[in-house]
């Protein structure tokens, strides 16, 4: 079987199973199993495969086909500057995100020396991306799944910024940290109804404690935000990524807790998905 016809299998099956872009799909997943890009393969269709790499790639197939997202069946997503290994224990990394760090990188320049916390690091993306860019900074990330610092830490390795970077095992109502200057966290902020519709790909197959935020979505950012109150720095900033209608119960909640909001950031869909506040300094 030559590639043009392994791909129209590919693409059949993923259609038949109602996956969006089956025809992009089945390409990136043959590039994925055979190791080539794209356009080797696209340059070069009437190339055969040999019996062991169609059912490799066959088994990929199968996987997307029950909606894994390709992220997942690869282990790798691209964030910001840098490609970080994922897995199922952590949150694949949103585009969205990336304006959190876009956003924070515009406010400190390169000659600050923080200390930072990303509460509920997953990944680590934002952190290390932040980091990366940063090189006085030093960071700690904590998160209350084991299995997702496990993660994280490897991508620090991997970016060789584990020395100035710190892991800690714990809810965000346990932790008792140094002050910071700067605390960011995307926390999960997923309603009960939301969570319900969610499409399957993320449903089955992301972590549930990265997702789900209560009922109404806002429990844990409410928890991130009393506790900032407590270990963030007079005039430090709290950097939050909420969800779609959250905007103004979070804007609320940072007032009672002593907050001033110098920012709000829309996401490519016009959803306010970035709240930036200082910590009004406790004297005055
Ligand atoms: C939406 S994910 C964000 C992951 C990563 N920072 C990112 O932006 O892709 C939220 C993370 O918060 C962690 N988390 C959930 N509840 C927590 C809690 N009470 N205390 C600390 N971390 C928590 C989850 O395990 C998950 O890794």
């Amino acid at each position: 079987m030559n590639y043009r016809n392994i791909l129209f299998k590919g693409e059949y099956i993923l259609r038949k199973n109602f996956i969006n872009d089956a025809s992009i799909d089945a390409e990136n997943l043959l590039s994925i199993s055979l190791n080539k890009t794209r356009e080797d393969i696209l340059l070069n269709l009437e190339t055969n495969l040999n019996q062991n790499e169609i059912k490799s790639y066959i088994s990929l197939i199968n996987k997307r086909k029950k909606k894994e997202p390709i992220s997942l069946i690869t282990g790798k997503r691209y964030f910001w500057n840098s490609e970080f290994t994922i897995n199922k224990h952590v949150l694949t990394p949103r585009f969205e995100t990336e304006l959190l760090v876009e956003e924070i990188l515009k406010i400190f320049n390169k000659y600050t020396n923080f200390s930072i916390l990303d509460i509920g690091v997953g990944s680590g993306c934002i952190l290390i991306s932040l980091l990366k860019e940063r090189k006085l900074w030093r960071g700690t990330g904590i998160d209350i799944s084991s299995l997702a610092l496990k993660n994280a830490k490897i991508n620090a390795k991997i970016q060789h910024i584990d020395n100035r970077i710190k892991f800690i095992n714990s809810d965000i109502d346990k932790f008792y940290g140094n002050k910071y200057d700067l605390i960011v966290s995307n926390p999960p902020y997923i309603s009960k109804i939301g969570f319900n519709n969610l499409d399957l790909g993320v449903k089955n197959f992301e972590p549930k404690k990265a997702l789900y935020g209560g009922i109404d979505g806002l429990k844990i950012i409410e928890k991130v935000i009393k506790k900032s109150k407590i270990i963030l720095k007079n005039n430090g900033l709290l950097a939050l990524e909420i969800g779609k209608g959250q905007s103004n119960k979070v804007i609320n909640s940072l007032k009672n807790n002593g907050f001033y909001v110098s920012k709000i950031v829309l996401d490519y869909q016009k959803i306010k998905r970035c709240v930036f506040a200082r910590k009004i300094n406790e004297k005055f």
